[in-house]
């Protein structure tokens, strides 16, 4: 890996090169946690962005001062760079630590600096560093703290987490999952069924080690092999990232899994089992801790020694309650020592959190006797503890637990020498997550039928198509190894710690001036009060939305991150149940709206609810294997139940925001690696299938036809991506990028023609089958500009300025200008008039853009009044949400029946990039 601090020493022989001071280059950059300062800081890992040609890889030192201390062990590591190769993106690391400061600033400085602004090193301390041994059987991760084995083949994941005093805390991590082949239909049909049931472990296929002296991460790839029941192929690949950071016993691990079944393949249980040893540590000593509501805990013991009829006093008790060794039980009143073995020992334990909005607690003795129900609760935050008072123990923590039901814990065998714990990413208590289809295709036969179904329910069915194999689901889990058992107080932090994990984030200033993340947008503008009105708007959209979230209770395993398409006035509900207007499935780019807010604001909020919005759409709407992978599934009822399967979803740029904020996300980095394939899927599946009338068809290894909006932008996103992170990829990315760019300035009318013909073999654009002699197309669509395509093509023309292919940017400039110009300039530019165009406010910035880049004025003033009087969310729209309650809904809830997703999206992005371009001209258009 690209280590830049530790890099720089390997190139100190050509430092004498830039000794002198005048090559010195050294800037600063501050981050700031996310929201309130943490006060458990386990490691963490953050992304900076650096100004074009200020700084080389390999040439550039980090370092980095917590308010005004220096911090020893900042790893630094490139993610992106500009097209000149100076740093674009910096990933950054820093250890666990007790000293947690508000604000930390990361100084850069170029190899010239040796001797100069950097600020003056300490002495490194030693333990600042992880220790990583790689066997041929095993690897080994010693961050310290504790020593984490990852065996390399086998159905255990991790073999043993030790912590440095040498005692075992955890043993034997594995995958669990359980399967069922058919769902009974009802509750009578149960008696007759005949249903398969499969349990499989985790088979381990590869681990792979990328270390540095701040963090490792070990990744483990494997299936899912059937250990009994009915045979079943090895299934569900699944990816598991763990996070060891120096001087912490805290391991982040993030679990992604894909589907692959087909209908018979009914999850029933997914989970993550560890070993906790509790050999020798007396029963009374074994603690059983859940984290509740609230920072609550259930504090218990295997067998607990308060409530009794005789009582062992007090100092014992308390010992107990607070997780402490009891003292000797000859210390004891003998009353009860003498009974301690009519005392029960509780050795399961089973938390299911089944719904959003409540949770289940029982426990038992033993298996074949009644469980005990516990009082429980509403909404579990997520954490499980199993250990011993001397021994010490596992804690095991899901992020956003209730939140992505059903979920639980099962904590087993307690009362053995060896217990175990299991986090339920999946629920077994629940109904099996069933992927069928919700409607059995209502005798649609054809594309006639299926087009004519659109206009009623818009929903675009297609038999075959409403599949789910192939999406993907993330999860965040944390473990904390303890030497003894912590005080509640302890773990009901880490409770908070797991559900608001700590982030470090750069000023949206400071982000905005770099233009690492395009130059669309702006920090908030309040100069003018027409300017106050639409941040009051934007703050008002995301308020909404983020509010929503909870009173429409958009949760769930698959679903936690989305939100609704349209809203049904008449029952006041979205439209969850019908056709294409339920799951929003990123319709016209509110990802990129709500990244944006996050960027300009840098709310907490705004950032949490991108993060969950990046992690669903980016695995559950996408595919990831077989022959559609890297498109993504339409607006619907169920996220894969669409048949248009489109590159316009899986949008690429949707990610971007995340993945360098992140210091380089390794999944969502996987995730952009695999639309690098996008454009082999035109080649077996046509887009336009249901509507092509010029007879062209697909086939795998010939030129296809493809959009030049919708589609081309984001199959450019991806390579552009890759060819800025300089992935394993980069040189055909950017030549596939520039060959489509220069095929489209080569197009007589540009981004106007509409779509063109791409040769998969040799990466070159040319005209559609429409036009092949390239005399001019004329086709639009008001849908070309809605995914991400201005947002791509501006960061396109910027990255390669001076290299940009000639005519591109002059074609961007009059598709920008053309889209709502009048019928008269559109024929005299292009032979005839434009028909279909919409989405005119959408569209206003896009006038925002060639106004500002070609200085015309009255351009700006057309972007103002697009946006203000044309379609979309009116100035005079209510701009407000009204209660609706009693008998007219479930439960109380607060509407805003004048917007849509789509409208929203659209309108935000329209207000940031039109402030960012053309605030001046604002004040004029509204005078
Ligand atoms: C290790 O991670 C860094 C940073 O994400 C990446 O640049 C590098 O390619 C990785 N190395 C390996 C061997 O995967
Ligand atoms: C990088 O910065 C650290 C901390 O100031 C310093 O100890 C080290 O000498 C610098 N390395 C180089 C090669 O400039
Ligand atoms: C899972 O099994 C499939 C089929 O045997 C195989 O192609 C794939 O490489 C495996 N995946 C992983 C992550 O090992
Ligand atoms: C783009 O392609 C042209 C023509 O082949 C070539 O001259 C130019 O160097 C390429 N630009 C980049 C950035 O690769
Ligand atoms: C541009 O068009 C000309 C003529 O149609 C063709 O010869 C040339 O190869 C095209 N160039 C690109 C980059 O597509
Ligand atoms: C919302 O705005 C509309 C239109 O301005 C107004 O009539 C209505 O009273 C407002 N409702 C609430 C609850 O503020």
């Amino acid at each position: 890996m690209s280590k830049l601090g530790i890099g720089l020493l390997a190139v100190a022989g050509i430092m004498s090169h830039y000794a002198s001071a005048s090559d010195c280059t050294s800037s600063s950059a501050e981050v700031h946690w996310l929201g309130e300062t943490p006060t458990y800081n386990a490691g963490v890992t953050f992304g900076l962005p650096w100004p074009q040609g200020k700084y080389q890889p390999g040439k550039t030192n980090f370092t980095v001062v917590g308010d005004a201390e220096e911090i020893q062990g900042l790893e630094s590591w490139a993610t992106g760079y500009w097209a000149d190769g100076s740093l674009k993106w910096t990933g950054h690391a820093i250890a666990e630590s007790d000293r947690i400061y508000d604000k930390y600033t990361v100084t850069a400085s170029s190899l010239g600096c040796v001797n100069g602004s950097s600020p003056a090193s300490g002495s490194s301390k030693s333990n600042n560093s992880i220790v990583v041994t790689d066997a041929s059987d095993t690897v080994k991760v010693n961050t310290g703290e504790v020593t984490v084995t990852f065996p390399k083949k086998g159905s255990i994941i991790v073999g043993e987490i030790k912590m440095n005093n040498g005692k075992s805390v955890a043993a034997n991590g594995r995958l669990v999952l359980h399967s069922q082949d058919s769902v009974p239909d009802d509750y009578d049909s149960r008696a007759n069924s005949s249903v398969q049931y499969s349990n499989f472990k985790s088979q381990v296929e590869d681990v792979s080690i990328n270390q540095t002296s701040v963090r490792t991460l070990v990744t483990v790839r494997g299936n899912h092999t059937v250990t009994d029941g009915a045979d079943h192929d090895p299934w569900l690949p699944f990816v598991v990232r763990f996070y060891l950071y120096a001087n912490s016993a805290t391991i982040k691990v993030v679990h992604s899994l894909v589907f692959d079944g087909d209908e018979k393949d009914f999850i029933t249980g997914l989970g993550i089992r560890f070993d906790v040893p509790l050999k020798g540590e007396e029963y009374y000593d074994r603690h059983v801790r859940f984290a509740g509501v609230d920072g609550g805990i259930l504090n218990e013991a295997v067998q607990g020694i308060t409530g009794l009829r005789r009582d062992p006093g007090q100092e014992v008790k308390t010992a107990q309650f607070e997780g402490r060794k009891l003292p000797a039980t000859d210390t004891w009143d003998s009353r009860v020592t003498t009974r301690l073995k009519w005392i029960p020992t509780w050795a399961d334990y089973s938390l299911s959190q089944l719904t959003a909005d409540g949770f289940s607690l029982k426990k038992r003795t033993k298996a074949g006797q009644s469980w005990v129900k516990i009082p429980s609760g509403t909404r579990a935050e997520g954490l499980a503890y199993l250990g011993g008072a001397t021994q010490g123990g596992l804690a095991v923590g899901l992020r956003d637990f209730w939140k992505r039901y059903p979920s639980g814990f099962d904590i087993s065998n307690a009362a053995s020498d060896t217990g175990e714990v299991t986090l339920w990413l999946y629920s077994p208590a629940a109904d099996p997550l069933d992927l069928r289809p919700f409607h059995d295709g209502l005798g649609q036969d054809g594309y006639e039928d299926e087009l004519d179904a659109l206009e009623i329910t818009y929903e675009d069915y297609e038999p075959g198509f409403n599949t789910p194999y192939g999406i993907a689901r993330t999860s965040e889990v944390y473990l904390f190894a303890f030497d003894a058992t912590p005080t509640s107080d302890k773990l009901s932090s880490l409770a908070a710690y797991i559900n608001n994990p700590p982030v470090l984030v750069a000023e949206p200033k400071y982000i905005h001036e770099t233009k690492a993340l395009g130059e669309y947008w702006n920090l908030p503008d309040t100069t003018s009060e027409a300017a106050s009105t639409l941040e009051n708007h934007l703050n008002f959209i995301f308020e909404f939305y983020r509010d929503q979230i909870e009173q429409r209770r958009w949760y769930g395993f698959l679903d936690y991150g989305d939100f609704m398409h349209t809203y049904d006035t008449d029952r006041h509900t979205w439209r969850y149940d019908v056709g294409g207007y339920a799951w929003d499935n990123s319709e016209l780019s509110p990802d990129l709206f709500f990244w944006l807010y996050f960027l300009r604001t840098g709310s907490k909020d705004a950032y949490r609810f991108a993060e969950a919005l990046t992690r669903h759409t980016g695995e559950v709407d996408v595919y990831h294997i077989g022959d559609w992978k890297g498109l993504g599934t339409r607006h619907g009822v169920q996220h894969w139940a669409d048949s248009a399967k489109q590159a316009r979803i899986s949008q690429p740029q949707y990610r971007k925001y995340f993945f360098y904020l992140s210091g380089g996300d390794e999944r969502v980095g996987e995730l952009l690696e695999e639309l690098l394939d996008t454009d082999k899927t035109y080649g077996i599946l046509d887009p336009q299938r249901k509507v092509r009338t010029d007879g062209w068809k697909p086939s795998p290894d010939s030129t296809v036809s493809f959009g030049l909006g919708t589609d081309w932008s984001g199959l450019a996103a991806g390579w552009l991506i890759e060819w800025e992170r300089r992935g394993s990829r980069w040189e055909e990315a950017r030549t596939k990028l520039n060959n489509t760019i220069s095929g489209i300035a080569n197009l007589t009318n540009g981004f106007v023609t509409g779509s063109g013909l791409y040769d998969p073999t040799t990466w070159t654009l040319g005209p559609p089958p429409a036009d092949p002699d390239n005399l001019g197309n004329v086709s639009i669509s008001h849908l070309n500009a809605v995914f991400g395509l201005p947002e791509v093509v501006s960061e396109a023309i910027a990255y390669f300025a001076d290299d940009l292919p000639k005519g591109f940017k002059q074609d961007w400039l009059d598709y920008c200008y053309y889209y709502h110009a009048s019928a008269a300039e559109q024929k005299t530019r292009y032979g005839q008039s434009f028909s279909k165009i919409s989405l005119l406010q959408a569209h206003s910035r896009l006038a925002a853009y060639a106004a500002y880049e070609t200085k015309n004025t009255s351009l700006a003033l057309r972007a103002w009044k697009d946006f203000y009087d044309s379609d979309g969310l009116a100035p005079d729209a209510a701009w407000n949400s009204t209660r609706v309650n009693g008998s007219a809904v479930l439960v109380p809830v607060d509407e805003a029946a004048w917007l849509a997703t789509n409208d929203i999206a659209q309108y935000g992005l329209a207000v940031i990039q039109n402030l960012a371009y053309v605030s001046d001209a604002l004040a004029d258009y509204q005078s």
